[in-house]
């Protein structure tokens, strides 16, 4: 706890006063476990607190989950998955249950602070009804167990729970969704002092305008903003203009201070992924609030920590992890403010961004250090047969022969295959014996190619 306290208060204190600030917003990650090799959750728990991270998300209330988070220090917001909604919703005797048996025997060993009642219910027209009476059941049975003070209660809602959303002034929710669904919510929210969650996507809605918006924007990298034609306010990043429509909508409903979670979020490819998340995470560790509620930190949950080997949908879908099951790290992000304030120290703020992503879309493909060395033969041996990779530069003799390690040429052998395809999706994974780094990698003299 005190090394704890020393990385992560001193610094966020420090620079709260340099800036007489207000708060910084908070960083957590969902933690998914759709995937058969992921590390034993006691595991995950020191993971986790090696990396300091001290929210965490999940999607169930997997007992063994919950328990490898006692005394740990990390707050833990879980779920009611959407099948038991429309149970939770009929009867409180079924909520009653669920708390006795799911929450009670963890909590506060195991510190519950959010149950999220069912996720994106608003994009199943069957179950948007039962959404609030389950919150609402579910907040009694909090209350019979006189533990309503300390978990609060809220359902996550996608951003197309949204009819509009730019500009962001003129953000409004989707007509159909407004009373069966929006404004009850609203009404217990603020009742029981709890706040919104939204799983934002931006990254998406940049791929499907990138006419109109641009790559910069949606990166938080520099770029020259945009302005809203509503109100004047300006914008310097896609997510926040994104959160601010979410609070415009609100407003509409006359819901002016409800507060915001943002639930889950996260870039698309994973050369994105890495400066999508690391400039986020700097933006609510060291940026204040939004144009629309300056004052409203933005608190966010990254998606996801591990990649998920059984997800099922495109390639992607299982690669949004920061962490891959053998807990290397995919890329490398700050994720304390600690680390976040040093990135964007006096006058290096555009070193501290080279220092996440070199060049915008530049990555490689490196050998995980920890990798078996009959995996990483396999990988080199594929990669230069099979995968056709250019492996002249590592034969004796040649420029990078030198170091003549296995990790050093298995480097050179999955980079190179990874550049040939384009740096596109699981090109750099050779069995979980690769993965993607930002910085150019660095073994004696040898350079290494890039795609761009
Ligand atoms: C539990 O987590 C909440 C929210 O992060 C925090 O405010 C509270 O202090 C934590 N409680 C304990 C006992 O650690
Ligand atoms: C939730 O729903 C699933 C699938 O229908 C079911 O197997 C499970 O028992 C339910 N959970 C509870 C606590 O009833
Ligand atoms: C930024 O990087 C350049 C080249 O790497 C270095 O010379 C310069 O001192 C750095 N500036 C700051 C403010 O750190």
């Amino acid at each position: 706890m005190a090394s704890f306290l020393s990385h992560f208060l001193l610094p966020f204190f420090l620079f709260g006063l340099a800036l007489a600030a207000t708060e910084s917003g908070k960083v957590g990650v969902n933690y998914g476990r759709i995937a058969n090799n992921l590390p034993t959750p006691d595991k995950v728990v020191e993971l986790l607190k090696q990396q300091s991270i001290t929210r965490v998300k999940i999607f169930d209330t997997d007992v063994s989950v919950l328990k490898a988070f006692s005394n740990s220090d990390i707050s833990l917001t879980v779920s009611l998955p959407n099948e038991n909604l429309t149970a939770a919703s009929s009867s409180q005797s079924f909520t009653d249950t669920w708390v006795k048996t799911q929450i009670l025997p963890f909590h506060p060993g195991s510190n519950i602070s959010a149950i999220a009642v069912g996720n994106e219910a608003n994009t199943d027209p069957n179950l948007v009804p039962k959404v609030v009476p389950a919150m609402n059941n579910m907040y009694s049975s909090l209350q019979k167990y006189s533990i309503s003070n300390d978990i609060k209660i809220s359902s996550p809602i996608s951003y197309a729970s949204l009819q509009n959303s730019y500009p962001p002034s003129s953000g409004s929710f989707k007509q159909d969704l407004i009373d069966p669904f929006i404004k009850p919510m609203l009404a217990f929210l603020k009742k029981t002092d709890s706040f919104l969650m939204v799983n934002a996507y931006p990254f998406f809605a940049y791929k499907d305008n990138s006419d109109q918006i641009s790559l910069d924007y949606a990166l938080f990298k520099p770029n020259k903003g945009n302005v809203d034609s509503g109100n004047g306010l300006k914008y310097d990043s896609l997510f926040v203009a994104q959160i601010d429509a979410v609070y415009a909508a609100m407003a509409l409903l006359k819901y002016n201070d409800l507060k915001l979670v943002v639930t889950e979020t996260v870039g698309a490819s994973s050369e994105n992924a890495a400066a999508y998340n690391g400039n986020l995470v700097k933006r609510v560790l060291t940026g204040g609030g939004t144009p629309l509620r300056p004052n409203d930190p933005l608190d966010v949950y990254l998606f996801a920590l591990f990649n998920e080997n059984q997800k099922p949908g495109p390639t992607s879908e299982r690669n949004y992890g920061l962490f891959y099951p053998s807990e290397q790290k995919v890329y490398t992000i700050p994720l304390t403010a600690a680390q976040a304030t040093r990135s964007v120290a006096p006058a290096s703020a555009n070193n501290a961004t080279k220092a996440v992503v070199p060049k915008s879309g530049q990555s490689w493909c490196v050998a995980n250090e920890n990798a078996e060395a009959k995996k990483l033969q396999a990988g080199l041996d594929w990669a230069c047969g099979q995968g056709q990779a250019d492996c002249r530069p590592i034969q004796p003799g040649a420029t990078c022969y030198n170091p003549g390690s296995l990790v050093a040429h298995a480097s050179y052998a999955f980079n190179s295959y990874y550049q040939m395809k384009t740096r596109a999706a699981g090109t750099c994974d050779f069995g979980g014996a690769a993965h993607v780094v930002t910085q150019p990698p660095n073994f004696g003299s040898c350079k290494y190619p890039t795609g761009n």
